[in-house]
């Protein structure tokens, strides 16, 4: 195939990045602007073999002289505050290296091509915001070769999604909120790799396929301003579960790690109830996956297993590989019509029978299932959404 590779040349780098799931939550921004959280939070990083974005920064003079980003094969808005303040600070480092050393092409002042996309259907409901961050931020940070170690850049993730900044590590990640007013001691760093405890599952309950109503941003600023119980759960709670599933973690204890992530998971949900007007992201179907989960734990007489629900209806379920028969088992044959199983969930049996209300519930109510574990943070990768010639491969999902 004949490519015109003449003219100015077109330097390229792309990344992978994961999608997080917090078993302590960020909810409240002590500094919008910079995206400063009231308290730390924790999460698992999921594996990028079920959920994963894939970016492509690329950068020439060839490009039209404003930036652009492309996603899932549409044109994408970068116009944005914060979208705008990660690309003017990998700009900046960029120049910086520029300046040290007269050599190096001046890519700080190249137009950027910006191509990505995700390997999970938008419709899945699923936050794409944090691996969204993740990988423009380490996909230009490659494109420019900054040295910048994954929590440094971090700080630049965090400001175009709080939750981004744990997308830069894999394992298990705490995002340590700092005190600093200029947020350079807001970032992310790794708990423990994921190697660490690699026995980590989780099942995701996809509960609706519609955008969420409230949006995070706008859910925790209206609880920030009119909730009491908030102020409770960040002077008391957070601290409290921070220390206990670090050490949990530390000590693989499934039972701590999963109490805490219910506790966490239900506090978090508690101060949205208590925000005036009411905000609700859990419907019943969330609350059957509840139920659910605690009709397995009673059963199996010992904690196997962990709900946590984000700013949305869908339940990710933790549990270990070791107890992968009771859990899948037992949401397998209460939703075997439903998408998005593995071969493998098939042939695991379980003698747990949900009350019968409850499987009814979650038949009419989960659309689709994502069986994954804990995984990786960002890999480079090959397969680049830009030509050699500059010109954007796109694809629509
Ligand atoms: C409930 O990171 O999406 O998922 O910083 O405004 O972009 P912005 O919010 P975002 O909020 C995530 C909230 C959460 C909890 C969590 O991921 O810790």
């Amino acid at each position: 195939m004949y490519m015109d590779l003449s003219g100015p040349p077109v330097y390229r780098s792309t990344t992978t990045a994961p999608v997080n799931i917090a078993v302590v939550k960020y909810w409240g921004k002590r500094d919008p602007k910079l995206n400063l959280a009231t308290n730390p939070s924790l999460s698992v990083t999921l594996s990028q073999d079920d959920l994963r974005t894939l970016t492509t920064a690329s950068c020439s003079a060839k490009f039209p002289k404003e930036d652009s980003l492309t996603l899932n094969g549409e044109p994408s808005d970068i116009s944005g505050a914060r979208t705008q303040a990660c690309l003017r600070e990998l700009r900046a480092l960029r120049a910086k290296l520029e300046e040290a050393d007269s050599s190096l092409p001046k890519l700080s002042e190249l137009p950027l091509r910006i191509v990505t996309e995700n390997n999970f259907p938008t419709a899945a409901g699923l936050a794409s915001s944090a691996a969204g961050f993740a990988a423009l931020v380490r996909a230009i940070a490659d494109l420019y070769r900054l040295p910048n170690n994954p929590t440094e850049l971090s700080v630049i993730a965090r400001q175009g999604s709080g939750s981004a900044c744990r997308s830069l590590f894999g394992g298990y990640v705490a995002w340590r909120d700092g005190t600093q007013e200029d947020g350079l001691d807001s970032k992310a760093v790794e708990v423990a790799p994921a190697s660490h405890w690699p026995e980590m599952r989780a099942l995701i309950l996809v509960a609706s396929a519609a955008k969420k109503g409230v949006s995070s941003t706008s859910g925790m600023q209206q609880t920030v301003a009119t909730s009491g119980l908030f102020k409770q759960r960040v002077a008391e709670v957070v601290p409290k579960h921070m220390a206990t599933i670090e050490e949990a973690i530390a000590k693989k204890d499934f039972a701590s790690f999963a109490e805490v992530t219910m506790r966490d998971s239900n506090s978090f949900h508690a101060t949205c109830a208590d925000t005036y007007p009411p905000i609700f992201y859990m419907n019943d179907t969330s609350r059957a996956a509840v139920r659910a989960v605690e009709q397995i734990n009673e059963k199996a007489g010992k904690t196997i297993a962990a709900y946590t629900f984000d700013a949305g209806p869908n339940a990710v379920i933790y549990f270990l590989e070791e107890s992968a028969a009771a859990i899948v088992g037992t949401f397998y044959k209460v939703l075997s019509a439903t998408e998005g199983w593995k071969d493998e969930a098939k042939s695991l049996s379980s003698e747990i029978e949900l009350e019968e209300t409850i499987a009814q519930i979650l038949k009419g109510g989960v659309s689709r299932v994502i069986q994954t574990g804990v995984g990786e943070g960002p890999v480079k990768s090959n397969e680049h959404l830009v030509k050699p010639t500059g010109d954007p491969i796109i694809r629509k999902n």
